[in-house]
């Protein structure tokens, strides 16, 4: 949701801050701009994509050592050249970026223009540019960063803001509360971005900032301080990601690579966590609380998007696996169901990012009612894995296509973890149960490499009948019910096909009214203890003339007979089976999607990383 970046040093700053961009386009891509001082202010902003905001940077020659970008997702203000950040102050002097939203900046818009001063764009960020301009020029001996400090104060909402000042021309100021920020640590250079990825080409070391502090950063150093004023020591962190993992490594798009990387990110996921041989499992991250978990009253998983489709997946897990109740919430809705939760619960949270909004205000909510708090994170560092007392480190890898793949198969690779540790730990499974349990979870990275092997050329041509079917509907049962509801999802997001996923089931109490020759059904029909059930799904479709592509275990004959497509999987543990059935959905999703001509890895409207609530 809005990528902020920043730089000063001997570099060219235009050139760092574009690059940075366009690593964080993931977050959004409304509109792009950039400011550059180098004795005055050269702003480059403009609706679209950072490509056109590159193209205006060469032909206007910007040049100079210190900058801020800025890549948009709209929130205040419909995506046009006014309303792309950098937003100016009335004298043009102070320019500023923002990711978040200003809950109150209608009133201060309104008093700010009862005094004199005209706004320019929609935005709720103008505001804050004028706002300290305002507090600078009109207070007496209060500095700079005294009158950024007075402005944070008034504002309410959430910000990861950077600014630059004409009047300091070698200070970048930062300041977050609820939108991600980190320092990227040079030499004699600094960095400033809302995640590593831009930074990650230049330095390892990096500072994360927490929420309520600010930052006064130059080409030598920088000093952080609560927007109390109380200067801070930070933390330096070394990060782990390599500039290789954020590159597309020849595949056409981000999507399709992170699609063929799942044997490897669940291997890594794996990794020196599961012992096939003595039928263990080792969750560091989670050793310390496991008595708790074990005597938890229930489990409750908040997430958002393809991580709350995972958690739906985690509850079958922990039920069947470890006897343990779980309820899954949208992390949206939880804060405001006055929710029955406090000590004696867990919460688990699950976000790729780490820092969706409202999957932190479910985790902060959770937290101050007295629940252990636990998360699957994807993103080192990030808010969410910072604010939980203990969770599992999903080590997928960065992901940045939009449209969520191998981050949704590592959290389920943990769920599962989580869930036969839980079940060992209970005494529900035992040692030859656990080693027969952990052997097939240690051979399922290998039967999805066979799957993407002999699967992506059928799944391609498949596609292509359905290229400009209006609708999808997904079927699945137990199990597989999250899966046919993240097939529909990816579908729709990066192809804009309406799809609806549905217990199969449930196909009769409505959607069957939809089903006629024009139909295309998903049948997700890999599990043994629902097979039967699922092939009378199938008849009912195919009796009103519905077009049936299943996903099936290779040797099952029958769902084959009924199929007008079919994709073969290896078989495995019914329990075990979304790690192998979504594999031919998101293929299939981004097969349509090529297809369409729709741009996979930035589908219009979306962001990866959803900072507002
Ligand atoms: C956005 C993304 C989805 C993602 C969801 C939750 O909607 O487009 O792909 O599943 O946010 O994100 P998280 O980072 O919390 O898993």
């Amino acid at each position: 949701m809005c990528g902020i970046v920043g730089y000063v040093g001997d570099r060219d700053a235009a050139e760092v801050l574009i690059k940075g961009l366009k690593r964080l386009e993931y977050r959004g891509y409304d509109s792009a701009g950039i400011a550059i001082m180098n004795g005055e202010l050269n702003i480059q902003k403009g609706k679209g994509k950072v490509a056109n905001l590159d193209k205006k940077v060469l032909e206007n020659s910007v040049k100079g050592h210190i900058g801020i970008g800025h890549t948009r997702w709209a929130t205040h203000g419909e995506p046009n050249d006014v309303n792309s950040h950098p937003h100016l102050s009335e004298s043009g002097k102070v320019a500023v970026v923002h990711n978040g939203i200003i809950e109150n900046y209608g009133s201060l818009k309104r008093s700010l223009t009862e005094k004199g001063r005209t706004f320019k764009s929609m935005t709720d960020t103008e505001i804050i540019a004028q706002l300290i301009e305002e507090i600078y020029t009109t207070s007496k001996n209060v500095t700079f960063e005294e009158a950024i400090r007075l402005t944070l104060k008034q504002i309410v909402g959430t910000y990861g803001l950077a600014i630059v000042n004409l009047d300091s021309p070698e200070k970048i100021y930062i300041a977050r509360k609820g939108s991600p920020l980190l320092l990227g640590v040079g030499d004699n250079e600094m960095f400033i971005a809302s995640d590593a990825s831009p930074i990650v080409e230049y330095t390892n070391k990096v500072v994360y900032l927490d929420d309520g502090e600010m930052a006064v950063v130059e080409r030598d150093g920088y000093e952080v301080k609560t927007i109390d004023d109380v200067s801070l020591t930070k933390e330096v962190h070394e990060l782990a990601i390599s500039l290789e993992a954020i590159e597309k490594a020849g595949y056409p798009h981000f999507m399709l690579k992170e699609i063929f990387e799942q044997p490897r990110s669940m291997a890594d996921c794996m990794r020196g966590r599961i012992d096939p041989d003595k039928g263990t499992i080792q969750l560091g991250g989670i050793a310390d609380v496991m008595d708790d978990l074990a005597n938890a009253n229930r489990v409750i998983i908040a997430a958002c998007g393809t991580s709350w489709h995972s958690g739906l997946v985690g509850e079958y897990l922990f039920e069947y696996l470890a006897k343990t109740p779980v309820e899954v919430e949208y992390a949206s809705e939880f804060r405001y169901s006055d929710p029955l939760i406090g000590e004696g619960d867990v919460m688990l949270v699950i976000s790729q990012s780490g820092e969706t909004a409202d999957t932190l205000a479910a985790l902060r909510e959770a937290k101050e009612r007295g629940a252990l708090v636990l998360g699957i994170c994807n993103v080192v560092g990030s808010t969410i894995s910072r604010e939980t007392d203990a969770g599992v480190f999903t080590h997928a890898g960065p992901e940045i296509g939009v449209a969520s793949t191998k981050a949704f198969t590592a959290q389920v690779v943990v769920l599962t973890m989580m869930a036969l540790a839980l079940g060992i730990k209970k005494g529900h499974i035992d040692n030859k149960k656990a080693k027969k349990y952990i052997k097939e979870l240690n051979a399922i990275p290998d039967k999805v490499d066979q799957i993407l092997k002999e699967c992506d050329d059928d799944t391609k041509e498949m596609a292509k009948m359905f290229t400009y079917a209006p609708n999808f509907l997904y079927l699945g049962r137990s199990y597989n019910f999250p899966v046919a509801l993240e097939g529909a999802l990816k579908l729709k997001e990066i192809s804009y096909i309406h799809a609806e996923g549905y217990p199969a089931a449930e196909m009769k109490h409505g959607p069957i009214a939809l089903i006629d020759e024009m139909m295309p059904v998903v049948v997700i029909a890999a599990t043994t203890h629902t097979n039967d059930k699922m092939i009378s799904n199938i008849e009912e479709v195919k009796a009103r003339k519905g077009r049936i592509i299943s996903i099936m275990n290779k040797e099952n004959s029958d769902v084959k007979e009924l199929s007008e497509y079919s994709i073969s999987i290896p078989s495995t543990f019914d329990v075990f089976s979304p790690l192998l059935t979504v594999i031919p959905l998101q293929l299939l999703s981004y097969y349509i999607a090529v297809n369409r001509g729709c741009n996979v890895d930035q589908p219009r409207n979306l962001a990866k990383s959803v900072t507002v609530e």
